[in-house]
């Protein structure tokens, strides 16, 4: 009897809500030393791979190393495989390729005792050289990876679209929800600077619309993207909720315009680390705001210095949705962003800390 109790009160204490975080990491940013090995449930490694004209891929093996018995069994491994078009359109239109292409995911997987793949394709059906057929091909293509991985125990993860424009058109929902154990959703790069198109500053990652956004701007935002992701039938247990740590600089036309939408004359990729916007956001030179509808902070200065990035706060409203949402967890893009060293006094991998706690409790 007594220890039933306890047992009782000991599952009571566990962390049974707890929600897993899937972290992606670029190979070596940081060094391996330096990984948050106990921050992440999971991580998905981004190193070189490339799909060949033949379908097998090529990768520099050195880099996967000693992964494998770096976290020591306790985590989950994964490699991503990127592409941009056309490659992903070329090999999935082929099953030979698809099966040369099985075949050599399965033996690098057992090669440096991974536990299973992601496939981040941007995006099926999008862009400029893609094709309509795109979108039934990558359904096959999901098929004949699975049934392959699954006879040695492999998983397979896809990591989709955010803007609701993209996913409608991009994927095959079904495929997705039968055969992939994840699906990491990229809610982020909502607003992206272009000098013809889009020249002006914005939110990288915003969880709700604001008041004046309607018809697709209102779409741009988390919380459309999940409710679009829903509307297209994938079972919210496999869902991943995408969080970015990296941020997104813009250069003011005047500082005198500096709300959300105020012009910008380009964008400053170089300023994209959360410790260079932290210490920018401590110096008392910038001015920080909070913007409450879309749940997301910039700052601004007199330099004409414009930065959409993530903080506390913003983060403690997308852990807060996820949760109600009851999405299978959440994904952080990436480690490598954070502030790693603690270099702006808060602690090391502030962001990735805070999103860790409230998964955890
Ligand atoms: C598929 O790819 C294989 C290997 O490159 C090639 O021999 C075959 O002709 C291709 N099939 C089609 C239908 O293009
Ligand atoms: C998700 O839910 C479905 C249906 O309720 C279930 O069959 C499946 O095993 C669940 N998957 C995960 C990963 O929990």
């Amino acid at each position: 009897m007594l220890i039933l109790i306890f047992c009782l009160f000991f599952h009571l204490l566990s962390p049974i809500n707890s929600l897993p975080v899937v972290c992606y990491y670029i190979i070596n940013q940081p060094d391996p030393s330096l990984a948050p090995t106990d921050l992440c449930d999971n991580f998905i490694l981004i190193n070189s791979a490339h799909i060949s004209g033949g379908g097998a891929l090529e990768y520099v093996a050195e880099e996967l190393e000693g992964f494998g018995h770096l976290f020591d069994g306790k985590r989950e491994l994964y490699v991503t495989i990127t592409s941009s078009n056309p490659s992903f359109t070329f090999l999935t239109s082929n099953t030979t390729l698809i099966h040369e292409f099985t075949k050599s995911v399965c033996q690098m997987l057992k090669s440096f005792n991974l536990n299973g793949v992601d496939i981040d394709w941007e995006f099926p059906v999008w862009s400029r050289d893609a094709k309509k057929i795109d979108k039934s091909n990558f359904g096959t293509f999901l098929r004949i990876l699975k049934s392959h991985l699954q006879i040695s125990g492999f998983k397979l993860s896809v990591a989709v679209s955010g803007p609701p424009t993209i996913s409608r058109v991009a994927y095959d929902v079904e495929a997705l929800a039968k055969y992939a154990d994840m699906v990491q959703i990229m809610n982020y790069d909502f607003h992206v600077f272009n000098r013809y198109s889009n020249p002006l500053v914005g939110f990288n990652a915003p969880l709700h619309p604001m008041r004046a956004e309607i018809s697709v701007l209102g779409e741009m935002n988390s919380e459309s993207s999940m409710k679009t992701w829903l509307d297209l039938g994938l079972p919210k247990n496999i869902s991943y909720f995408g969080i970015p740590t990296y941020a997104r600089a813009y250069q003011l036309l005047t500082h005198y315009l500096h709300k959300p939408y105020s012009p910008a004359i380009r964008s400053r990729p170089e300023i994209s680390n959360y410790w260079d916007v932290c210490i920018f956001s401590k110096s008392g030179y910038y001015t920080n705001v909070w913007n409450h509808n879309a749940q997301a902070p910039y700052l601004y200065g007199k330099d004409g210095l414009w930065i959409s990035y993530e903080n506390q706060q913003s983060i403690l409203a997308k852990m807060a949705f996820a949760r109600k949402w009851g999405v299978g967890g959440v994904m952080v893009y990436a480690v490598g962003s954070d502030d790693y060293h603690g270099k702006c006094g808060y602690g090391r991998y502030p962001l990735l800390t805070k999103i860790s706690k409230l998964a955890r409790s």
